[in-house]
């Protein structure tokens, strides 16, 4: 039998959920921010799962949200995210530790060396997620008065990861030769100089830290716009993608591609995984129910503070209990509002009901039994919507168990994902090339 596509899966994280209401779910961990064992138990029953990676999405601000929805919002605080993979590197032994690092607030110095040393402490199974900071509350915890615009961000971004993919360059993967009847530790014509002088950065180098076990770490993108697209064809070998919808996500696979066969990059080179929140029950309407009662937690302040976004207008004014109103277009984003206008027409939605979705988790859901996922999961792959999922867990622990214990083994059934890992790195769970140093070449 030939060998089946197979899915990559990631785990899409925060330590409560990303869902607003996740933290007041029976049986959930309103805690699990700072609460060390609880994400320790998740990382491992992820591991116990088979996923390729663990992805700990992060912030360098509080939210920028009203502070009427901020003060019920479980994301507020968390760990720094380093700190949280360099523990779960030694609780795990192959599931991928995926952290985020902004261009535009870092320094390329310091991110090559973090990342670098996570690669060597869980034996090469580091990635960075490269995010040029969408929150403009960032910029006043750097000192600056004004977020950077929009594509300078990524022109800044392309210099930053040239330079830290050169600073992982520094040394050969033999220079460090140890010999101890010489007393010769590593041989200098293996080592590189950086010598990087740009319209940002500064950096001379070498890097103090050896080559990292993969190569280089495994690099991540989740820009959406044209100008993180193209920022991804060139450098991402993963992208998280958003899409809410398979149409969306088949024209974001063909795009992303098609700029890949533009670069002549192998097309297998780049994993596209969206982001999908995954409910599980035992039947549809049951996994329905959940999720309702799940968006029902969300604070009706917060929940109509999302809504407002969606719409560009005050939703405050409207009859909680009654259908939305007529919505005239304004300057906010059309998309968003005809999205919205959608979804209250297709599920007869209250605008109390629309709010506490939006509010909750707006993005792609599958929500249904272990087999209709699994069906829907495996239409994604085939029909070149993706290469696998970024998951997102309705409420922790319960909600990850549910998806490991029942989807995973479907999944396994289908012959569509692994049974075992059949490698160490999170390079060879993906199925990527290790890079080879630009500097010494071996041919
Ligand atoms: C699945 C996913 C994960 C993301 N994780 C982060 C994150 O951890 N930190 C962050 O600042 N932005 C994160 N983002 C936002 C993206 O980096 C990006 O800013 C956003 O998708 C808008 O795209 P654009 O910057 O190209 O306009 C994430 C986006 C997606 C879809």
């Amino acid at each position: 039998m030939a060998t089946r596509k197979q899915l990559h899966l990631g785990a899409f994280m925060r330590p409560v959920s990303l869902h607003a209401g996740a933290w007041r779910y029976p049986g959930a961990r309103p805690d699990a921010n700072f609460n060390l064992a609880h994400l320790v138990r998740l990382a491992q029953t992820l591991e116990r799962g088979r996923f390729d990676a663990f992805f700990m999405a992060d912030h360098l601000a509080v939210l920028n949200m009203p502070i009427e929805a901020l003060k019920r919002s479980q994301t507020v605080t968390s760990f720094e995210p380093f700190t949280l993979l360099s523990v779960l590197a030694g609780a795990t032994e192959r599931i991928g530790l995926v952290a985020t690092a902004s261009t535009t607030f870092e320094e390329p110095y310091h991110v090559a060396r973090r990342f670098a040393s996570l690669d060597h402490i869980s034996g090469g199974r580091a990635g960075w997620n490269i995010v040029t900071t969408a929150n403009p509350d960032a910029a006043l915890n750097f000192g600056l008065i004004e977020h950077m615009e929009h594509d300078e961000r990524y022109v800044r971004a392309r210099e930053f990861y040239d330079v830290v993919v050169g600073l992982w360059d520094s040394f050969a993967d033999d220079a460090f030769i140890r010999d101890t009847g010489s007393g010769l530790f590593f041989d200098p014509d293996r080592m590189h100089t950086l010598d990087h002088k740009g319209k940002y950065f500064s950096v001379r180098g070498p890097l103090n830290i050896a080559r990292p076990v993969q190569g280089w770490p495994v690099v991540v993108q989740a820009g959406a716009s044209e100008a993180g697209r193209q920022l991804a064809a060139e450098t991402a070998e993963v992208i998280f993608a958003a899409a809410p919808n398979l149409a969306a996500g088949r024209a974001f696979y063909a795009d992303v591609k098609g700029r890949l066969d533009a670069l002549g990059r192998p097309r297998d080179h780049l994993k596209i995984l969206p982001g999908a929140f995954v409910v599980v029950g035992d039947s549809v309407a049951e996994a329905r129910e959940i999720r309702a009662k799940l968006d029902s937690l969300v604070h009706y302040d917060s929940a109509i503070a999302s809504l407002s976004i969606a719409l560009g207008q005050d939703a405050s004014r409207f009859d909680p209990d009654g259908p939305l109103p007529d919505i005239p277009e304004t300057n906010a984003s059309r998309s968003a509002r005809e999205r919205v206008i959608d979804l209250a027409q297709r599920e007869n939605l209250t605008v109390r009901q629309l709010a506490q979705r939006l509010g909750g988790y707006s993005g792609l859901a599958f929500v249904g039994t272990p087999a209709s996922i699994a069906d829907e999961m495996e239409e994604w792959l085939e029909s070149e919507g993706s290469d696998g999922f970024n998951v997102t867990f309705p409420f922790l622990p319960a909600g990850l168990d549910a998806f490991v214990d029942k989807v995973v083994p479907e999944l396994q059934r289908r012959g569509i994902f692994r049974r075992e890992y059949e490698g160490t790195t999170l390079r060879e769970h993906l199925g990527l090339p290790r890079p080879e140093n630009r500097f010494f070449r071996k041919d």
